[in-house]
């Protein structure tokens, strides 16, 4: 159920908070609907236990709950390093490569996630796979300048099979826009893969200004599950 769920995101947020932000931490705020519980927890303990803290955001979405949430807001000019980045992720195979992007804000997250010492990834029992592509089958997204999108999605299909689509915006005529004014494109894929290599290949093409993918950056995944343990 959708209880089940929304528990299941606040129990692996607010653990991952408890167990891995620590005072004088420089934090990465990760996007979608699970990091808003752990930025709850993370102003709960700011204000009961007087943390100081910064916070790094990873999209728009990520920069409001900051914001909202009374947190010292900061960036990667003034802060290039950080000690830990919490963020969600669309699907986490069981060597926790990620794909992530969902919400259309991989770049940012994955310029973020780079930075950071600890990379703590946070989800509900939706998205623990053995392999990719067992419960995301909305492929991997693909950030692309909007000159370049036919070509980098023909060369995706050419390289690596499947369908690469334009992903189409909900409440607007046309696509996405994302953040940083690029398009997204969904490769939509079958069977097993390298997902390294398949990273490589992709960020490789002309256009192409980030993927989804995330490859040996997460050590750590707190899931939240049905029963309700993590
Ligand atoms: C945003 O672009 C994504 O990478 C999110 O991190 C991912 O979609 C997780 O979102 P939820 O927490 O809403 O599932």
């Amino acid at each position: 159920t959708m209880d089940a769920v929304e528990s299941a995101k606040n129990k692996a947020a607010s653990m991952a908070v408890d167990l891995h932000i620590k005072d004088n931490f420089r934090i990465g705020i990760g996007s979608g609907s699970t990091v808003v519980y752990a930025v709850q927890r993370l102003a709960e303990r700011v204000k009961s236990e007087g943390l100081k803290v910064v916070c790094v955001p990873t999209s728009f979405q990520a920069r409001q709950l900051i914001i909202e949430n009374n947190l010292p807001l900061t960036d990667l000019e003034i802060t290039p390093q950080l000690d830990v980045c919490i963020d969600g992720a669309d699907e986490a195979d069981s060597s926790l490569c990620l794909i992530k992007g969902g919400g259309g804000c991989l770049l940012q997250e994955k310029v973020v996630a780079s930075v950071s010492d600890q990379f703590v990834v946070i989800a509900d029992y939706r998205k623990k796979s053995t392999h990719l592509g067992e419960q995301w089958s909305k492929g991997v997204p693909v950030e692309v300048v909007g000159m370049a999108y036919r070509p980098v999605a023909s060369a995706i299909e050419r390289l690596l099979g499947g369908k690469a689509v334009l992903r189409q915006a909900k409440a607007k005529a046309g696509p996405v826009v994302t953040d940083n004014g690029n398009l997204l494109l969904d490769w939509i894929f079958e069977g097993r893969h390298d997902w390294k290599a398949v990273n490589s290949t992709i960020k490789m093409i002309p256009g192409v200004v980030e993927t989804g993918l995330f490859v040996n950056m997460a050590r750590v995944a707190y899931f939240g599950m049905e029963d309700g343990s993590v």
